[in-house]
């Protein structure tokens, strides 16, 4: 089963500045926000806090009707800290920082991001978290799953807590965006982008909590053969991969997941430090078209 969440509830109340009503989606993640516009918090030091404070808790925060310009949604944004740009999907030149995630007929499939992942893992310090506004959504399908991955660590068995604590793993942009580039390009855009390192569980910079962090730019860990688990190298390869897409797995589990139908002027602002989302490539050959401002995080530790 999965949860949506529903059209009528509390955005459709008239904003209200000041009085944020919110209605969590489910147990595990994500909350939908009325009685705010993020222009009105882009402006208003009060409002912006109070909505900070619900994403660290809600980890992924849903508004309905938010009618607002690309310069508010990029000064909303602007709010958590410095934005980025994104080296294969373009931004709007007017609005450098807000990334345009546009698909439609023409779209290559590769281009699609239906693979669990938290935004730029591939990057030394990956965003802190996202803001995305739709622009135009298709009749049916379009929806974008997020995934609780403090709860995901949580639930893991004990003794799989214990294997990985410690473990350290790779992330590419060459092995996901540049496999499907000319050799040259792809070698170009790893120069610009080594992979990089982060821990396999991270902790939440603010919350302290553990965060389980392989997801879909995830290749290998780097430090699972030691001198004490080897007895030859094909010992633990497998091992290995086995663990590592086990891992990468949990992010599928509904229980710790919400599911957004997306209308024109929906947004969604996520916590990138502990969430991971998909969004569902089942709309071909409709027109998507979605707005990005990524926010500069932090080195994972
Ligand atoms: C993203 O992966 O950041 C975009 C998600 C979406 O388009 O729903």
């Amino acid at each position: 089963m999965t949860i949506s969440a529903s059209a009528g509830s509390a955005a459709a109340r008239a904003p209200a500045r000041g009085s944020i009503q919110v209605a969590p989606l489910t147990c595990a993640i994500g909350a939908e926000l009325g009685g705010v516009s993020l222009a009105d918090a882009a402006r208003d030091d009060a409002l912006f806090a109070e909505i900070r404070a619900l994403l660290l808790k809600h980890r992924v925060l849903f508004l309905r009707d938010q009618e607002i310009t690309r310069a508010d949604h990029v000064a909303f944004a602007r709010r958590f800290g410095d934005l980025e740009d994104h080296p294969v999907a373009g931004s709007d030149p007017d609005h450098p920082g807000l990334v345009r995630i546009y698909k439609d007929r023409n779209s290559p499939p590769e281009h699609y991001e239906n693979a669990y992942h938290c935004d730029g893992t591939w990057r030394e310090a990956p965003p802190m978290g996202c803001v995305l506004r739709c622009i135009e959504t298709p009749e049916v399908g379009g929806d974008t799953i997020w995934v609780n991955m403090v709860e995901a660590h949580r639930l893991l068995p004990e003794h799989v807590k214990q294997r990985i604590a410690g473990l350290r793993a790779m992330h590419s942009i060459e092995a996901t965006f540049g496999a499907v580039m000319p050799v040259s390009k792809r070698r170009a855009l790893k120069a610009s982008y080594p992979d990089a390192e982060h821990p396999v569980v991270r902790t939440h910079p603010e919350t302290c909590e553990k965060v389980l962090f392989v997801d879909g730019f995830t290749t290998h860990f780097v430090n699972f053969h030691t001198p004490d688990n080897v007895r030859v190298g094909q010992d633990f390869a497998p091992g290995a991969s086995q663990l590592l897409s086990y891992l990468i797995s949990q992010a599928a589990i509904p229980e710790v997941q919400v599911r957004f139908r997306w209308r024109k002027n929906s947004v969604a602002i996520w916590d990138n430090r502990c969430t991971q989302h998909y969004a569902v490539q089942d709309y071909w050959p409709a027109a998507r078209k979605m707005e990005r401002t990524g926010i500069v995080g932090d080195r994972p530790c």
